[in-house]
């Protein structure tokens, strides 16, 4: 909002969240690079130290670039780029209504990142009220359900992604257990050719004492798949090595990391 009190509305994706408490958001205006003035936004933000982020989701994706166009200082994007205003219940700027989730917020500091064109200014903003659509919130739990909530990221040009739930993974936290490492890997598994990075880390990511004992790794050998394979190719070690890593991958990438890891030391 400006000094006068006009409203304007523009998509930033250089965003993020840096506190939780404090909630503290913030977005960077960079300047613009033809001619290093300033947008709207960052007049605006020095004069009226009050914005509202909202975020969008996929269905507002068109709109919201819509709102990125230079309309002149006073033309307001809400009214451009067909979004709805909503009085906040904190701040002068008003949310927009279609977006899934508005923060109100005051802005603290304004850091200018540098003086040539294209730099950045980080506005750092203070949360003093979130507005979530219930649609999108867990289960009785707070938090947004991912699956819910059909996020778009942009990435560089004109590409943008849109999070849908067949892209969506978890990656379980090491910080409940500590896993060996990756430096305590054996050689022919941290140098084998057919395991990434991802691979490793899980098997990397296995309590000491989760490790395989003798037993079970003799145990794995009568396993149908793993016995097959040594069988098949009991003349060449090599191949034989070879199969029983490709099945030990195909066991990681199932979560089945504690079969892949006795089935990596037969042999
Ligand atoms: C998806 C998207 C993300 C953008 N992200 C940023 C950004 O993080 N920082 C920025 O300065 N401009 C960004 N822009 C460009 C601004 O939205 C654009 O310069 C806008 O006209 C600024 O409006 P204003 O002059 O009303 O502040 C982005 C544009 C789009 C379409």
């Amino acid at each position: 909002m400006s000094a006068g009190g006009e409203v304007n509305l523009s998509p930033f994706s250089f965003f993020n969240v840096m506190s939780m408490s404090p909630p503290i958001l913030v977005f960077s205006v960079t300047s613009r690079g033809r001619d290093n003035s300033h947008k709207d936004t960052l007049q605006n933000v020095r004069a009226v130290p009050e914005v509202v982020i909202n975020l969008c989701d996929y269905p507002l994706v068109e709109q919201l670039s819509l709102a990125s166009a230079e309309y002149p200082a006073g033309v307001n994007e809400f009214t451009k780029a067909g979004l709805t205003e909503v009085p906040s219940d904190k701040v002068r700027p008003p949310r927009v209504a279609e977006c899934p989730v508005a923060f109100e917020c005051v802005v603290g500091q304004v850091m200018a990142l540098g003086d040539g064109p294209g730099h950045g200014n980080l506005v750092v903003c203070r949360v003093v009220q979130a507005h979530v659509r219930e649609a999108i919130l867990l289960d009785g739990r707070p938090g947004i359900d991912p699956l819910k909530y059909e996020a778009v990221s942009r990435l560089g040009g004109d590409w943008y992604s849109r999070l849908r739930p067949e892209n969506l993974f978890t990656v379980g936290r090491p910080n409940r257990h500590l896993g060996i490492g990756f430096d305590e890997l054996p050689t022919h598994i941290r140098h084998s050719d057919l395991l990434t990075g991802n691979h490793l880390a899980r098997l990397a990511n296995t309590e000491r004492a989760a490790l395989p004992s003798p037993a079970q790794i003799e145990e794995i050998k009568a396993e149908p798949m793993v016995a097959y394979l040594l069988n098949k190719h009991r003349n060449d070690a090599a191949e034989q090595q070879k199969q029983l890593t490709l099945l030990a991958r195909q066991w990681l990438e199932e979560g089945r990391v504690a079969e892949a890891w006795r089935v990596l030391l037969v042999g």
